[in-house]
């Protein structure tokens, strides 16, 4: 199983294992790191967005290229909710709950990715 580390600044905040063919953001959630994702997971807030550090993805999403690029922020984060953990991977969640004054995260995502997945080489 692919594991997964999560660092805060310098520090690491989390380092779990997780299936291969689960959602990033539905990952972190469940092993109790509050990043955001304002959308449910639909490419469509970027608040679920993640420093790859090491490890990062070589697909994505059409979908979410096409936020990431409108956002102009592709080729520096990757959305959480379009990944899965199917490699080792090293992330930073850009946006917590708890420093970000709201009252929740967003309403948790499907199991599945969504919109469905239509996939490309990284750019
Ligand atoms: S873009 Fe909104 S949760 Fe990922």
């Amino acid at each position: 199983m692919p594991k997964i580390t999560v660092r805060k600044g310098d520090a690491i905040a989390a380092e779990f294992s997780a299936s291969p063919d689960q959602r990033l953001t539905l990952a972190l959630v469940d092993n109790g790191i509050d990043i955001l994702h304002r959308c449910g997971g639909n490419a469509k807030c970027t608040t679920c967005r993640v420093t790859v550090h090491d490890g990062e993805p070589a697909r994505m999403t059409v979908a979410e290229y096409d936020k990431l690029k409108d956002k102009d922020l592709l080729g520096d984060v990757r959305l959480s909710c379009q990944m899965l953990c199917e490699a080792d991977m090293t992330v930073e969640p850009a946006h917590l709950l708890s420093d970000s004054g709201l009252d929740d995260a967003g309403s948790r995502p499907a199991d599945d990715i969504t919109p469905t997945p239509e996939w490309m080489d990284k750019p």
